[in-house]
């Protein structure tokens, strides 16, 4: 049947004929809200290329998580930013390490109420910027940051993470960390896995958040914007490793790649909609350029349309609260 009959304008006629035949629906349940908490800060800070994202205070994070919770937002993912840093990373795995009482404080304040995840990574923590430790020729050294990632993911279950966020990159990082856990009895703390993470320049405003010391880039351990089928690759080596959920980062650029993980694993897929997608997104809607709910909206009705289960945003509260007036 085509045209006079087939109108598919009929089904666009009226809202409630759209919303009836919606394919993808945003819930506050699906999202989730990065969180950046800093070491000796006595007053929340804004960031410049992120306009309404802060580094946190111990106590305006739990306040922060409280009201993302409220909204009904799904999950806390939380970085941490320490007031020192050396070569190893030692406030990683220091159970006094901001990032472990940071956890400590949400599982205490929002714990039985929402997921409550940590990024396991090493590049805030450590003075070179890089997210593991170096080798003396000054390239990551892929088997020693392993051991580093096994005591973080133990710091970090022990502080009360419902779900470890492997985003290093490292080869074996998704089996290392699940044998760190399982031999301590953590049987139940999840590896979250960046299974697929590019080396993107839409990490840029993310830099400034954790005050990040790297010079260089990580194109050595993140993946090269180029490949599709090598996530493939990425995705089912983490899968096989014991890998919880699988994540694709970031996610507007790579929806090609969100699609093609959906379709080949049988764990919860998310997408991370990065710091770069939030400020060029931010910054373009404050010229007035472009409609900012609208744009937010699409982006995320994009990101699931593609298949994404989980999204990570730094708009999780505000697109949560907004979806709850709207009922
Ligand atoms: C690594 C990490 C990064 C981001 C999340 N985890 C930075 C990087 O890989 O360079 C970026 C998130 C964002 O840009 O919003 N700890």
């Amino acid at each position: 049947m085509t045209y006079p009959v087939a109108r598919p304008r009929r089904l666009r006629r009226t809202p409630a004929l759209r919303r009836l035949v919606a394919e993808t629906r945003l819930h506050a349940a699906d999202l989730v809200l990065p969180m950046f908490v800093k070491d000796e800060l006595t007053e929340p800070v804004p960031l410049t290329s992120m306009p309404g994202v802060l580094q946190h205070t111990r106590d305006s994070l739990r306040r922060a998580a409280a009201e993302a919770v409220a909204a009904g937002v799904g999950g806390l993912m939380v970085f941490g930013i320490p007031a020192r840093r050396d070569a190893v990373g030692t406030a990683a795995t220091d159970p006094d390490g901001i990032l472990n009482v940071a956890l400590a404080d949400l599982a205490a304040e929002v714990g039985g109420d929402t997921v409550l995840m940590a990024d396991l990574c090493l590049d805030e923590f450590t003075d070179h910027g890089h997210c593991g430790v170096l080798a003396a020729d000054g390239s990551v050294d892929n088997d020693a940051t392993l051991l580093r990632y096994r005591d973080m993911a133990l710091a970090q279950a022990a502080a009360g993470a419902d779900l470890v966020g492997t985003s290093g990159m490292m080869d074996g990082q998704v089996a290392a960390v699940r044998d760190a856990l399982d031999g301590a009895g953590h049987l139940d703390t999840g590896v979250f896995a960046y299974a697929a993470k590019y080396a993107s320049a839409f990490y840029g405003p993310f830099r400034e958040a954790v005050d990040s010391a790297l010079q260089g880039d990580r194109r050595t351990y993140q993946q090269d914007p180029a490949n599709r089928r090598e996530s493939a690759r990425e995705v089912a080596l983490d899968v096989a490793e014991g890998a919880d959920l699988v994540m694709v980062k970031p996610a507007m650029s790579y929806l090609d790649v969100l699609s093609d993980t959906v379709a080949a694993v049988d764990v919860p897929v998310a997408a991370y909609q990065v710091s770069g997608e939030y400020a060029m997104i931010s910054a373009a809607a404050e010229r007035g350029w472009i409609d900012r709910d609208r744009a937010i909206t699409e982006s995320l009705l994009g990101i699931r349309r593609a298949g994404a289960q989980i999204v990570l945003t730094y708009w999780a509260t505000e697109v949560a609260t907004r979806l709850q007036a709207e009922g």
